[in-house]
């Protein structure tokens, strides 16, 4: 028997309807539950899609998976695939240490160190904080000026995890666009009183401070998603008179888009990851070389159900829809039946 996490988001539902459907059989638990370790005693695995946007997972999901990992218990996110989730600092160095072409990312903890950087780096730059998604907490830095303000603030009172300002106008160009109501901008109005839980829990991003080296030219960002020996893609459109295409809601399922350069490189990539499922987020450099700007486990499902195939390991084409939460489950009870944790009861 496998343990899911009892939620209706995310990928939970396809998880527990594969379950029903294949006579997989699981029991739902709550993760965040006292006594979790002791309900698990009874099965070979767990599966828990745990959000960087939901508060009790943020404090919580992370220990409770690396304690369970620990004696090898097997559980989906594994250590590989999970302890980087969110954090665009540990990425640098997990991508620095393996080599992967990663576009350059630069670090500072003091910020002497920053100010000096700064001015002898090329501009436009990009800062970042190490947390957040939708390009929430991404900016493009026009010069020298820009960054010391950004380093100033990074080592004065710091950025909140959220920006009511910038949630407002990206609220107002989700609404133009028809792709949010226009209750979202009331609530991106309350906002500015009510910050999210998700951004009170973490506290404030301050004491370094990230840039990365911008990548000009690029229309989209590439998503792929490696799981296993599968991989699948979407074209993620940048904004209007923006570089910023994650979370921009315009994308295209078109395999013909997605350049096999970004397809072998994730490949190639997930083999020193060894990640169980692991998005990568590329730009092409000048030289159309596909470059890793973040990676992920966590990607919204919804946002790929009309992809027509995948690709093998060999860059074959498989055409025909899938459903990516499946081949988690699988690949997980692969790896029980592997690593001799038995077969499922
Ligand atoms: N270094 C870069 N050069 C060019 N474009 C970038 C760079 N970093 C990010 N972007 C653009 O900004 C978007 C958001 O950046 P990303 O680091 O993926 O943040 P998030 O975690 O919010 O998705 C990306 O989808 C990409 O289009
Ligand atoms: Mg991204």
């Amino acid at each position: 028997m496998i343990a899911i996490h009892n939620s209706k988001s995310g990928f939970h539902p396809a998880w527990i309807a594969y379950c029903q459907e294949q006579g997989i059989p699981f029991k739902l638990v709550n993760c965040l539950d006292d006594d979790i370790i002791g309900q698990l005693k009874d099965v070979r695995a767990l599966l828990w899609h745990h959000s960087h946007m939901l508060p009790k997972d943020l404090i919580a999901a992370k220990p409770i998976l690396a304690a369970l990992s620990h004696q090898g218990f097997p559980v989906f996110p594994d250590c590989r695939t999970n302890w980087h989730f969110d954090d665009k600092l540990a990425q640098k160095y997990l991508l620095e240490s393996l080599e992967l072409p990663m576009v350059k990312t630069f670090a500072f903890y003091d910020p002497k160190d920053a100010l000096s950087w700064a001015r002898q780096t090329k501009y436009p730059t990009v800062h970042k904080l190490k947390t957040g998604s939708g390009s929430s907490q991404v900016r493009l830095v026009g010069n020298y000026h820009g960054a010391k303000k950004i380093i100033l603030k990074s080592f004065g009172k710091g950025f909140s995890n959220y920006a009511p300002f910038n949630s407002l106008k990206e609220r107002i160009y989700q609404f133009k666009n028809g792709h949010a109501p226009w209750m979202s901008i009331v609530k991106g109005l309350l906002r500015f009183v009510h910050y999210p839980e998700y951004a009170t829990v973490q506290g404030r991003e301050r004491g370094y401070v990230l840039f990365q080296e911008f990548v000009p030219n690029n229309p989209s960002d590439i998503r792929v998603i490696v799981i296993g020996n599968k991989a699948f893609a979407i074209t993620r459109w940048v904004r209007k008179d923006d570089f910023r295409a994650s979370g921009s809601g315009h994308f295209s399922h078109d395999p013909d888009l997605i350049p096999l350069s970004c397809l072998e490189s994730a490949f190639k990539a997930n083999q020193k990851l060894k990640g169980q499922c692991i998005a990568f987020d590329f730009v092409m450099d000048e030289k159309q070389t596909p470059r890793i700007i973040e990676i992920s486990y966590g990607f919204s499902p919804e946002a790929f159900r009309h992809c027509p195939g995948h690709w093998d390991q060999h860059l074959h084409w498989q055409e025909g829809r899938f459903v990516p939460e499946h081949w988690m489950v699988e690949a997980l009870l692969k790896d029980l039946v592997v690593t001799g944790a038995s077969d499922p009861k």
